[in-house]
């Protein structure tokens, strides 16, 4: 259950991590994906530089892999200074990548907030992380979320039927997805490596409500090619 919460949130109390460890797979390259270049930066300084803009974010971790750490420590580190990023070890899953910025800030009593934010969401606004930070700071729990577009289908028998599914109240979950310090440990506490595809997921299966707070679609993950050709278009606009 919720605690009916409302906190005032003040400068530097929210915590952004940005999980970067994952690979190029299935952007076809061998290197990270997040080192593409976008609007003649790479992808990952625009996620952290956006959240970096905001009053109410302190500190910024990133999550990043072994094989990485050369890249961001070296020709990236110009970068990475002048946001004042944090550089953590991140894991396998994607969920060990933000266990690691969540442990890295289990001492620092200033942080009352996390936000969690996808290295490769270069195109966050900055009033949708105003919305999204006034809503956790109400419910202890909030997340960005695009309304569904598509026409949705499920497969019924072998693919030789299938049937329309009701989109009304269904969201696209992005990211930040913010939340009390407290909330959060208490799902990644529980977390027994059971499979889940966000945080969020991690926090409802506690018992907390998570709520949605309407967020652009453009706030894309860059994961094919062609993501980053979409994202070039939208910067330009
Ligand atoms: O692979 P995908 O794009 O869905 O990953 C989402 C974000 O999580 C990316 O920014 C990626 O670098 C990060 N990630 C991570 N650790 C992993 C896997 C993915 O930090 N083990």
């Amino acid at each position: 259950m919720n605690d009916p919460h409302q906190t005032k949130l003040t400068t530097g109390c929210i915590a952004a991590v940005l999980p970067a460890a994952g690979s190029g797979q299935r952007f076809g390259s061998d290197r990270n994906k997040l080192f593409a270049m976008l609007g003649g930066k790479p992808i990952w300084f625009h996620a952290a530089s956006r959240l970096a803009a905001r009053p109410e974010v302190g500190r910024i971790m990133m999550a990043i892999s072994e094989g990485d750490e050369a890249d961001f420590r070296g020709p990236f580190a110009e970068l990475v200074n002048e946001l004042g990023i944090e550089l953590v070890r991140g894991g396998d899953q994607r969920s060990d990548s933000v266990r690691a910025g969540l442990d890295a800030i289990a001492n620092d009593k200033s942080i009352e907030f996390i936000a969690i934010h996808d290295a490769a969401r270069p195109l966050v606004c900055d009033a949708d992380l105003a919305a999204v930070f006034a809503k956790v700071a109400e419910t202890g729990a909030a997340i960005l979320a695009a309304p569904v577009t598509a026409t949705l289908k499920r497969q019924l028998d072998d693919g030789n039927a299938s049937l329309t599914v009701d989109r009304s109240e269904l969201y696209t979950a992005l990211t930040p997805q913010v939340f009390r310090v407290d909330v959060l440990r208490c799902g990644y506490d529980r977390h027994r490596g059971r499979p889940a595809t966000d945080d969020a997921q991690l926090v409802e299966r506690t018992g907390y409500r998570v709520a949605l707070v309407h967020g652009s679609a453009d706030n894309i993950k860059i994961t094919h090619p062609e993501d980053l050709r979409i994202a070039e278009a939208i910067l330009a606009r």
